[in-house]
C-alpha cells in the first residue's frame, strides 16, 4: 500500500449516498489518538442523503457532485486533490466509479460491501443470502478495481442467519459489524 502515514495522519474522504452510518463509526473512529486518518470532506451524489448532516455536527466539509459524467467526475477529481486526499472510503454509496477515476486513485480507494464476497456481488445481497438458505451472510472491506466489488479482500466478517431472519433484520445485524469492521480494516490495511 502507498500510503504514507508519517507522523501525520492520512487525509481521507468519505463517499456517501445515504443514511451514513459507516460515516458516522469512521468520524468517530478517526478521533481516536490512534487512528491514521483525518476524514477532511464528505462526497455525496445526493444532497437529500441523511447522512450530510455529520458535516454540520461534526464541521467537516461537504461537497455535492451528481457523477453523471466525466465531467462532473473530473470536479470530484480536482477537488480531492485540492484538499490532499489521499485515500477515498465509499461507505453506502451507491454510484459505480469509472475507471478513469478509480485510476486516478489506484490503490486508495476503499468500500465495505454487505455479503461475503465473492458472493453476492451488487445489490439485495440479503435478500440473495436468504433466499439462498445460506447459513451465514456478513460483510466486506475490499479495494476497489475496476470491477465491481471484486477489488482485493482487507478484511470480512461473518454474521449468522436465523430462521426467522427477514433482509431487514439481517441488514441490521450485519450493519453493526460493519461500523467495526470498517476502522479494523483501515488499520490492517497500513500494518497497525
Ligand atoms: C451498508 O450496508 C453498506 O455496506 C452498503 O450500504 C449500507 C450503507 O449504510 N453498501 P450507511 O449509509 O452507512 O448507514
Amino acid at each position: 500500500m502507498a500510503l504514507s502515514t508519517g507522523s501525520n495522519k492520512i487525509n481521507t474522504a468519505i463517499f456517501i449516498s445515504g443514511t451514513g452510518s459507516n460515516l458516522k463509526s469512521l468520524i468517530k473512529f478517526s478521533k481516536l489518538k490512534k487512528s491514521p486518518i483525518i476524514i477532511k470532506m464528505i462526497i455525496s451524489n445526493n444532497p437529500q442523503a441523511k447522512g450530510l448532516q455529520y458535516s454540520k455536527l461534526c464541521k467537516i466539509k461537504k461537497k455535492i457532485f451528481d457523477f453523471k459524467n466525466i465531467l462532473s467526475e473530473k470536479k470530484v477529481i480536482d477537488e480531492l486533490k485540492k484538499n490532499n486526499i489521499d485515500l477515498i472510503c465509499l461507505a453506502g454509496f451507491m454510484k459505480i466509479l469509472s475507471k478513469r477515476f478509480i485510476k486516478s486513485f489506484k490503490g486508495k480507494i476503499l468500500n465495505i460491501h454487505p455479503s461475503l464476497l465473492p458472493k453476492y456481488k451488487g445489490l439485495n445481497t440479503h435478500e440473495k443470502a436468504i433466499k439462498n438458505k445460506d447459513k451465514y451472510s456478513g460483510c466486506t472491506v475490499h479495494f476497489v478495481n475496476s470491477k465491481l466489488d471484486s477489488g482485493k479482500i482487507i478484511n470480512q466478517k461473518k454474521v449468522r442467519i436465523y430462521k426467522f431472519d427477514t433482509p431487514k433484520s439481517l441488514a441490521k445485524r450485519i450493519l453493526i459489524q460493519e461500523h467495526k469492521l470498517y476502522p479494523a480494516a483501515i488499520m490492517k490495511m497500513l500494518n497497525l
